[in-house]
């Protein structure tokens, strides 16, 4: 049987590639993309993530999502300075394409880029943690070290604002697993905006925060924008999937589901907030950022490391 194409319910001229099972939209090529600018422009109005006259900083790592974040900010501000932010974790077989794409796009969208290349400001990679107790957690360890650096690049280059590429899918798969696990103060972590601890440090915000991944590559292919293939070589692949799983399947009976989750969770962060104690802040003995105890989380990861590569141990002071 031939299947006759549809044509897309916004346009109604072209024919429809796309379908949106929440919406219920079928939609061509064009009518999506500016559907998927549209939604990021009312998610930074409603959660009033940044001001059209303030400058944003914007973490790329050269994966879908945050490729199509710098490119769907831009399309959304068309007169706001954007500058991205590229930490090169020096990962063998894995970094150099993520360098190399973000340096592509960036020079494409015409956007400043700065880059903190690990390796040559601070003697490690993230593949140096194969040495320490971090082995079998290279993610979390290379996690910490990514929210140190960004603080680090934002403060070169000075914005005060930081958005991320973090997704529907991921806001909400780390909301199920810090749920099972009764991780009250990460929950509250996964906010659409998040305060700085001092003045001095950014605002985080997530602008795709109401997007579905999936989106992100469709809107990363239509707009034909360069992005890595490769997945990093350390990520869990089997908890990656077990998540994903859990909520295709939720999804699959209620394509609401992801949405009516983060809108749930959103109403209920004010009251965790009220019940969790909130963690004191002081400043780090090694490096001066803000930190919960004496030496922060990312200088005893760099401690551990040098120390596994037979290092002098120092750190830039904030
Ligand atoms: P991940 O924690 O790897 O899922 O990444 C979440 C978000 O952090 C991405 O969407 C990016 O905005 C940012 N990010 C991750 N890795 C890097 C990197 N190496 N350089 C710059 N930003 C990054
Ligand atoms: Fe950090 Fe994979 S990107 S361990
Ligand atoms: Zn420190």
């Amino acid at each position: 049987m031939i299947k006759m194409p549809i044509p897309c319910r916004r346009c109604g001229s072209a024919d429809a590639e796309v379908y949106i099972p929440y919406a219920r939209l079928s939609l061509c090529p064009e009518c999506f993309r500016d559907f998927y600018v549209k939604r990021i422009k009312r998610t930074v109005e409603e959660f009033r993530m940044f001001r059209t006259d303030d400058r944003v900083g914007v973490a790329v790592s050269g994966g879908k999502d945050s490729t199509a974040l710098l490119h769907g900010l831009k399309e959304a501000f068309p007169n706001m300075e954007f500058v991205a932010l590229h930490v090169d974790l020096g990962i063998e077989g894995y970094s150099e394409e993520c360098r190399e794409k973000v340096e592509k796009l960036t020079e494409v969208l015409d956007v400043e880029l700065e880059v903190y290349d690990l390796k040559e400001e601070l003697g490690f990679t993230i593949d140096d943690f194969k040495r320490t107790i971090y082995r079998r957690k290279i993610c979390s360890a290379c996690g910490t070290v990514k929210r140190h650096i960004f603080e680090v690049l934002a403060g070169r280059v000075g914005v005060k604002v930081l958005a991320t590429g973090h997704n529907l899918d991921d806001i909400v798969g780390v909301m199920l697993n810090n749920f099972f696990s009764g991780n009250w103060s990460q929950l509250v972590r996964l906010r659409p905006v998040l305060e700085p601890v001092e003045p001095n440090q950014t605002l985080k915000v997530k602008p795709l925060i109401t997007t579905p991944e999936d989106e992100n590559l469709l809107y990363c292919l239509y707009s034909d924008l360069p992005f890595r293939e490769e997945n990093c070589p350390h990520a869990h692949k089997e908890r990656i999937s077990r998540n994903r799983e859990i909520l295709e399947f939720l999804s699959k009976r209620n394509p609401n589901f992801r949405h009516q989750m983060l809108r749930n969770f959103l109403k209920l962060i004010p009251i965790l907030e009220e019940a969790i104690e909130k963690p004191k802040y002081r400043r780090c003995r090694i490096c001066g950022y803000p930190s919960s105890s004496d030496v922060c989380a990312f200088c005893r990861r760099v401690e551990l490391v040098r120390k596994a590569k037979g290092m002098n141990i120092k750190t830039e002071k904030a």
